[in-house]
């Protein structure tokens, strides 16, 4: 053997030191973003680590982000063991979340149409309809308004009506208290399994069931009838229930159609909700976005053509939120076989953190990274086009199918409500509180105040 074929000595991966029993839990419970940047920073791209007794190898950085979407990462990583416990907690037999390779496929090509941008096409006014239908509900001139809830239920009525043909706002909490026990018990493992036994979390599953059974019966009422230009979610996924029941049985019908609200709901609401702070925390930048916003709207209805394009303003302060309010910190996956990563051997069976929006947070990439600047996105400085560096939307096979329909959400959402609402912090000097479980984000407790409306 030449000294050119000569494999690479192993480096030493490196633990980080944490408490008895809990581990690294409290720093990763506080500012789990914050707790990976520090342990890059401190100990390079890869190290061992343990939460609850259960030891993680946490990889980041853009070596990390990069590697997701490779031959060798996508060989190498897998998603199954994560997603396990939810998949039997629904008595399912896959979701897509936790397959990969050709089952993946499959299941991504059924769901592809009806959670893409071309599922809201046509639909931009009606989804602004929806948007001033919740504000004039849960926004009132006077009132002090709890941001993320008020979100979450304008969310839940545009996905529900774009892409499954209900807004079932009555059943707004029961989803997000299942997504708060299935994401802490069963997903990331932050809390104890006893809890799935509260009468409050079986209450709610029971009641998202009853969701998903609606839904079956809406989506058979409609099967066959509905043109092939108008199917929505739900009808596609039911009729490859009906088409290739093996690729889409029965027992994996619920968690299928009640997914957008697992994946769009805590997202969107948390992101929303971040964006409604850091443009009012910033006075230039409102002034900005409202200037822009008042132009989108002057005549009424709104093109749909290149809307991003037409709201740089408001898309940079939503980059730039994203890039510092990341709603998926790292991604998990376990290795399916032993592999070298930064020269550093990861076993087959390993539980990994992939710490993708480390970058987020470094000058390297993002220079005074703390700042929010929300003309880094723009040409020529494109700072997010850097390879590895943003990933909001997550990287490789499993990045966000909801993505191109989530940023004409989240833009027409925050579009119209600064259109509409004077909104200001309870006082200038108010920081941001943040929450990390579920899904981090601002915390619940964090409210604005309505002065009235602007139109
Ligand atoms: C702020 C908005 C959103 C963000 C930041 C976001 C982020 C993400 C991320 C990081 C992943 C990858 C998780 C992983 O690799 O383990 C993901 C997956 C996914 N997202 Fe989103 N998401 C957003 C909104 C939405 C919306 C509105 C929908 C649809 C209603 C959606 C549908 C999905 C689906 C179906 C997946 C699973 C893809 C797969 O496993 O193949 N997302 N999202």
């Amino acid at each position: 053997m030449t000294s050119a074929t000569q494999p690479l000595p192993l480096r030493e991966t490196p633990h980080v030191p944490g408490w008895p029993i809990i581990g690294s839990l409290p720093a990763m419970a506080k500012d789990p973003a914050q707790f990976f940047v520090d342990c890059y920073r401190k100990y390079g791209p890869v190290c061992r680590l343990s939460v609850l007794g259960q030891r993680y190898v946490l990889i980041a950085g853009v070596e990390a982000a990069n590697f997701l979407g490779t031959r060798e990462g996508k060989e190498c990583l897998r998603s199954k063991e994560f997603w396990q416990g939810l998949v039997e907690e629904y008595g399912a037999t896959r979701v897509l979340t936790g397959e990969d390779g050709e089952s993946h496929k499959q299941l991504r090509d059924i769901m592809r149409r009806g959670y893409s941008k071309e599922s809201i096409k046509g639909r931009y006014n009606e989804l602004v309809e929806i948007t001033d239908r919740a504000i004039l509900r849960d926004w009132k001139p006077g009132q002090k308004v709890p941001v993320v809830q008020a979100m979450q239920y304008m969310v839940v009525d545009q996905l529900g009506t774009i892409l499954t043909g209900a807004a079932p706002l009555e059943y707004v909490k029961d989803i997000r208290t299942m997504i708060l026990y299935i994401l802490n018990v069963l997903v990331t493992r932050q809390r104890p399994k006893i809890l799935l036994k509260r009468p409050k979390y079986r209450k709610a599953k029971a009641r998202v069931f009853e969701l998903g059974y609606k839904m079956i019966e809406q989506a058979k009422a409609r099967y066959g009838k509905v043109p092939e230009d108008q199917r929505n979610l739900i009808d596609d996924i039911y009729a490859a229930h009906v088409e290739t029941p093996t690729v889409m049985p029965a027992s994996d019908l619920i968690v299928s159609l009640t997914g957008p609200y697992v994946a769009g709901l805590d997202t969107v609401a948390n992101t929303t909700a971040a964006v409604v702070y850091t443009v009012l925390k910033h006075p230039e930048v409102k002034a900005r976005v409202l200037a822009e916003v008042d132009a989108l709207f002057a005549n009424g209805a709104i093109e749909e053509e290149d809307l991003l394009k037409r709201i740089p303003a408001l898309q940079g302060a939503i980059m730039e939120t994203m890039r510092l309010y990341p709603i998926a910190v790292a991604q998990m996956r376990t290795a399916t076989r032993d592999f070298v990563f930064e020269g550093h051997l990861i076993r087959k069976g390993e539980m990994i953190y992939i710490g993708t929006s480390v970058p987020h947070f470094m000058d390297e990439y993002f220079p005074d990274a703390k700042r929010f600047d929300i003309d880094r996105y723009s040409k020529p400085r494109a700072e997010h086009m850097q390879p590895g560096a943003y990933s909001p939307f997550g990287r490789g096979p499993h990045t966000c199918l909801g993505k191109s329909l989530a940023e004409i959400q989240i833009a027409l959402t925050m579009a119209r409500v600064f259109y509409k609402l004077e909104l200001e912090l309870v006082s200038p000097h108010y920081t941001l509180k943040t929450k990390t479980a579920p899904t981090p984000g601002p915390a619940m407790n964090f409210k604005v105040r309505v002065k009235g409306y602007r139109h």
